[in-house]
């Protein structure tokens, strides 16, 4: 399965930015965690950019590529852009969003994210391990299928 892993504005940083919420790790640190630890058969391609158009640009991409599935860590963006949940939308494909630190336990204006609607699920609090659990879910999404609805009260 080929899977799209993106992160957003200031995730170059990891290791040199707020190390007591990230951690020590680099970004190519966390990148090769992920490669070490993905599920095998999985074809993992990582971007990471700091401006929402290339961002946009590369998920656009991923719609015309081979890409299956979409792991997306959209940093600050997450809080704000209604650009960027357009476009995760507009790709038609299965995204979870991962956020390295528990953003429902930090300051307020992090508690809200625009683009978890459009994604199938969020993950946060769980450093690395979040992006790894994400590549698992996308890849059993195939068979299990979406979650039943609920039948009416
Ligand atoms: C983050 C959380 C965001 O609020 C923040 O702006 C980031 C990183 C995380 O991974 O915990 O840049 O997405």
């Amino acid at each position: 399965m080929n899977i799209a892993i993106i992160n957003g504005p200031n995730l170059n940083f990891l290791g040199i930015r707020e190390s007591d919420i990230y951690g020590t790790a680099t970004l190519e640190q966390l990148n090769d965690f992920i490669t070490q630890n993905a599920p095998p058969s999985t074809k993992l391609t990582f971007f990471q950019s700091n401006h929402e158009g290339a961002l946009i640009d590369f998920l656009q991409e991923c719609h015309y590529n081979d890409c299956e599935a979409i792991v997306i860590n959209p940093g600050a963006l997450t809080h704000y852009s209604y650009a960027l949940r357009d476009a995760i939308s507009a790709t038609n494909l299965p995204c979870i969003e991962v956020h390295l630190s528990n953003i429902h336990a930090r300051e307020d204006f992090r508690k809200k994210s625009v683009t978890a609607a459009v994604c199938i699920a969020q993950i946060c609090g769980l450093n690395a391990m979040g992006y790894i659990l994400a590549i698992q879910a996308l890849k059993d999404l195939k068979p299990w299928g979406p979650a039943p609805t609920p039948p009416p009260l």
